[in-house]
């Protein structure tokens, strides 16, 4: 049996964090303390306006590859989940092949599952992996999500931040990647989406985030308590056996009511969000890299890492790490 096990770790922030009481210094009709209460973000970083997410990306993946103990060209799949690509096209993984110097010709390509992308991209290289085909995956999460806020919108422009994350996933006899599942359900489309496109040279429509904040808060609650239960019992394991939950890391309370659904002590999660913001497709890999570089998560420990984003899409992995 071929498993996909996690080999090596890496995130990446850009500049300096920015702080809630920084925002309100930036002319935003908000404060800290309404900040911390209902999302527990205390600070978020944002990148610079030429900072681009395959620069991100490339920053977070030097790390985790250094981290496998590989070089670039060991690398035979890239993919890079993210919302805020460089450009419509070419593709931000093709970007970040070229930056890393590899030339071996394997497939580079970017998944659109917004704040579950790195679930949907950690699911489908898995599948790869187990398919014999591919030795090693570089698997991203990567945004500038700074991009498609409106700051003139208090309600969403304090939730987000820029940030990527990298995992390398190599093919292994021993456990790795147990049970994965994702999901979608397209009608709850208009609760959180950036309505806008580019035709004729112009911006058509709203180029900027929009989100029912209590529609996605109701709905996200209970998918993600289902899917971490899901995942488990896929790979044969009871919730007691697993030691770590990783929930999307969009909102305090959306972790802490998830963790309550489902029982483990709030000890066995881990939460970077107030640090981070929301980073969206990035949160997942950014607190997975966190905790294994501090020391929490633990070779041969149990960890579930879940997503959650517009579309809705949603999905969870359950790995031996
Ligand atoms: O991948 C999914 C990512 N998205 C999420 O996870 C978001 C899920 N939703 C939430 O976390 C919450 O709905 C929010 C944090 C976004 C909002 O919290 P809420 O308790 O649902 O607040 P609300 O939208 O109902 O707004 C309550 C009040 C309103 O004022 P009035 O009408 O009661 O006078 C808002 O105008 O809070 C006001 N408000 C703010 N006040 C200060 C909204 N944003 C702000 C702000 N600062 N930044």
């Amino acid at each position: 049996m071929i498993y996909a096990r996690v080999a090596g770790t890496g995130s990446y922030l850009p500049g300096n964090p920015v702080t809630n009481d920084d925002l309100v210094a930036r002319g935003i009709d908000t404060s800290d303390e309404w900040i911390v209460e209902r999302t527990g973000i205390r600070s978020r970083y944002l990148a610079a306006p030429d900072v681009t997410s395959s620069q991100l990306a490339y920053e977070a993946s030097v790390r985790a590859i250094e981290a496998a103990g590989c070089r670039p060209d060991d690398i035979d799949l890239i993919i890079v989940a993210t919302s805020t690509p460089d450009f419509i096209f070419p593709s931000t993984a093709t970007l970040l092949q070229a930056r890393l110097g590899i030339t071996n010709g394997s497939p580079a390509f970017d998944l659109q599952a917004v704040c579950a992308g790195f679930a949907y991209a950690i699911s489908t290289a898995e599948k790869f992996i187990r398919s014999g085909g591919t030795r090693r995956a570089l698997v991203v999460g990567a945004e500038v999500f700074s991009r498609i806020l409106d700051w003139n919108d208090r309600g969403t422009c304090v939730l987000f931040g820029d940030g990527a994350g990298a995992v390398v996933l190599e093919a292994s006899d021993a456990p790795g990647i147990l049970a994965s599942a994702i999901h979608a359900d397209g009608r709850h489309n208009p609760i959180l989406c950036v309505p806008g496109q580019v035709s004729r040279g112009e911006v058509i429509g709203d180029p900027f985030l929009r989100m029912d904040g209590q529609a996605v808060f109701k709905f996200a609650v209970k998918v993600l308590a289902d899917v971490a239960r899901e995942v488990p019992e896929l790979g044969g394991v009871s919730l007691d056996q697993v030691d770590w939950l990783i929930p999307p890391q969009a909102n305090t309370r959306i972790i802490q009511a998830t963790g309550k659904r489902l029982g483990p002590s709030m000890d066995k999660v881990i939460a970077t969000v107030s640090r981070h913001g929301n980073t969206s497709a990035a949160s997942i890999p950014l607190a997975l890299d966190e905790a294994v570089r501090d020391g929490r998560i633990q070779r041969g420990q149990k960890v579930i890492l879940e997503g959650i984003g517009g579309g809705f899409a949603w999905g969870a992995t359950l790995l031996q790490f």
